[in-house]
């Protein structure tokens, strides 16, 4: 990283503290988020859990520094979010996250191994090599043989676990995963979690999972959801 945005010495992957996150539409003012908490470990399985229109995406969208906050400390590997630059957060959302959309936003123009070799290509990696760790990954998700297909071919189950090899090869330390599961049906489901646990145990990435799906987030490790703009756990 050529400009400095890292600090060393952290215990934890994420740390927020006294989160506040408002919205202004028209002259109303939303507080979404009232003095949220949150802490995530290394290679820890945490869910987000709420009703509909709570601030989960919100949330995702406050540590992937795609949204800004009005107060309080958020901090990923390390590094104080309040405080980057708009280059800075663009270097961060290249090196430390990953996210898993719902949408699984794959680009319609590309087959499914190009796709997942755009992360790599972006963070430097040579055409060859991305072609080779794209195709590993392809394989280990089940789509070996689906490699030049593009999106418009692929099955919403096979689209959604070309979302996830694209999120997981690059090997960050934090995966943001929004609804992963919100568009498929049960079998599907299944299917794609338990991928996500087993590549989770190989790859030893920290997990924040934002779900409605009970089964999806019995997988956590610790499970919360948001209630009055703050994290609580689930019970
Ligand atoms: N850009 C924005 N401007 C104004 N209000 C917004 C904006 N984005 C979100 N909101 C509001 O913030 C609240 C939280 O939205 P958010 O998308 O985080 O909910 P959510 O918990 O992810 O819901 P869902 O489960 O439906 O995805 C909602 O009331 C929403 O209307
Ligand atoms: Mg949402």
């Amino acid at each position: 990283m050529t400009e400095s945005i890292n600090n060393t010495n952290m215990k934890n992957i994420v740390n927020v503290r006294n989160l506040v996150k408002t919205y202004q539409v028209v002259d109303k003012n939303f507080e979404i988020l009232q003095g949220l908490n949150l802490t995530v470990g290394p290679k820890e399985i945490v869910s987000v859990e709420g009703a509909s229109g709570v601030g989960k995406s919100t949330l995702l969208n406050i540590l992937g520094a795609m949204d800004g906050f009005d107060s309080g400390l958020v901090e990923v590997c390390g590094i104080d979010l309040g405080k980057l630059t708009e280059r800075q957060k663009e270097m961060y959302r290249g090196e430390k996250i990953s996210i898993i959309f719902q949408q699984h936003m794959l680009l319609p123009d590309f087959t499914a191994i190009e796709n997942v070799m755009i992360p790599l290509m972006i963070s430097g990696v040579s055409k060859m090599q991305s072609r080779e760790k794209a195709k590993s990954i392809l394989d280990r998700v089940g789509l070996g043989e689906r490699l030049d297909s593009f999106p418009s071919q692929l099955s919403g189950g096979e689209s959604a676990r070309t979302g996830v090899a694209r999120a997981l090869v690059a090997g960050k330390e934090l995966v943001l995963a929004d609804e992963p599961t919100g568009n498929l049906d049960r079998e599907n489901s299944r299917m794609l979690m338990d991928l996500i646990r087993e590549l989770q145990e190989e790859l030893s990435f920290s997990l924040i999972l934002v779900t409605h799906d009970m089964e999806l987030a019995s997988m956590a490790h610790k499970r919360n959801k948001i209630l009055s703009g703050v994290l609580q756990p689930f019970e």
